[in-house]
């Protein structure tokens, strides 16, 4: 089971001048981790979707530094098709913010396991140091909460990992409003990242009055649904073989293609109205949520990094949140009148 689980700040960087991306002129002046920013998220690197070999990940990591991204997140079980550590050696370390998980991690016979033991996450931190090359880690975040230990005891461990300066900020992974409460008894979090985008809502929602009140801030994940809600390829949904998509249940058949329609159908339909991109709709959506400042996106290929970054990362209006809302709430309805189901269940997440 938990084999199978394989596949399952910083120096408050300033930049003093505007850059252009993607023909698009973004203000990164006074741009540190406290403002909202798009992250890189590396699983990709793990040719888990398309390929991406280590040139590909090199140049990819470039085109984000260079545009101005900071955030940099990878974990120990990802497979390890590329070597992190060699491309953040080609930046200087105050160029990037590194984030990186633990509890599950691989251990020296090569099996992914579970554990969050105090022992245990000081050893997986080291691990995770010398692994990407590093002095110290940027954020170190529960990947999952652990279940030999409670919440609070794995908290406290971080925080001391922290206080030790082995890392800078500490967060939790795919945690509910009981287990995040639980973390916060043995020690203040700074970062919650749970799955969330326009179509999938709930876990994030449970948590993010906990997070303002506690002020964490979220940086949450597969935002554009692995490509499921702003890929405009024909060929979408034909993934090829060793995509990891093709084993998950709403990447496929029915369940891919209506969720897929709705986004390029309704979507973008609201995005042309409001002179967006879709990427640029469905990704300020998550920055509309409170606490939600830092989501992260995977990318295979350079042009993707440069169109989901090429865009204000200001919260979208009100009238355009209600358009989504509405759309949302009107394709949630057609799906439980057609297929009797919420749309979840529809998607095979409940
Ligand atoms: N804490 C956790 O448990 C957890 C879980 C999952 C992920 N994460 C983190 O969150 C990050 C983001 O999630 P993710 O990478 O799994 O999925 P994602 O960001 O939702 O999707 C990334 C994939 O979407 C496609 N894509 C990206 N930009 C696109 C564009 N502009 N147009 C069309 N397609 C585009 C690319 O795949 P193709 O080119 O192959 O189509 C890319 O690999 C991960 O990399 C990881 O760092 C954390």
């Amino acid at each position: 089971m938990l084999i199978s689980l394989t596949f399952m700040l910083l120096m408050w960087v300033c930049i003093d001048s505007p850059y252009r991306l993607g023909g698009v002129q973004v203000d990164v002046s006074s741009k540190t981790l406290t403002s909202r920013q798009i992250g890189l998220g590396t699983f990709p690197f793990s040719n888990v979707f398309s390929p991406v070999s280590q040139s590909d990940a090199l140049e990819i990591a470039k085109t984000f530094i260079d545009g101005g991204g900071r955030y940099i997140e990878t974990a120990p079980i990802y497979p390890r098709t590329v070597d992190l550590g060699a491309i953040l050696r080609q930046f200087p370390r105050d160029s990037f913010f590194v984030g990186t998980k633990c509890v599950l991690h691989v251990d020296s016979n090569g099996e992914t396991v579970s554990s969050g033991t105090p022992e245990s996450l000081r050893s997986q931190c080291i691990s995770e140091i010398s692994r990407l090359g590093l002095d110290y880690l940027d954020l170190l975040q529960t990947h999952v909460t652990p279940t030999d230990v409670s919440p609070n005891v794995a908290a406290s461990a971080l925080a001391e990992l922290k206080s030790e300066g082995l890392v800078r900020y500490i967060g939790v992974s795919n945690t509910t409003a009981s287990d995040l409460r639980s973390y916060l008894q043995g020690a203040k979090i700074d970062f919650v990242q749970n799955r969330y985008s326009v179509i999938y809502r709930a876990p994030t929602d449970a948590v993010t009055e906990i997070c303002r009140e506690n002020n964490i801030r979220l940086n949450p994940y597969q935002v554009i649904e692995r490509g499921q809600l702003i890929n405009r390829n024909p060929n979408a949904g034909q993934w090829r073989d060793g995509d990891l998509r093709n084993n998950k249940a709403e990447y496929i058949g029915d369940a891919f293609d209506r969720v897929h329609r709705w986004a390029i159908d309704e979507l973008a339909r609201i995005a042309d109205n409001s002179g967006m991109t879709l990427e640029e709709l469905c990704i300020r959506w998550v920055f509309s949520s409170p606490q939600s400042t830092l989501p992260v996106v995977g990318a295979t290929k350079v042009w993707q990094v440069e169109n989901n970054m090429a865009f204000s990362t200001e919260p979208l209006s009100v009238d355009i949140l209600d358009a989504m809302n509405s759309a949302y709430s009107y394709f949630a309805k057609e799906i439980r009148q057609h297929f009797g189901v919420s749309l979840e269940e529809f998607r095979g997440l409940a």
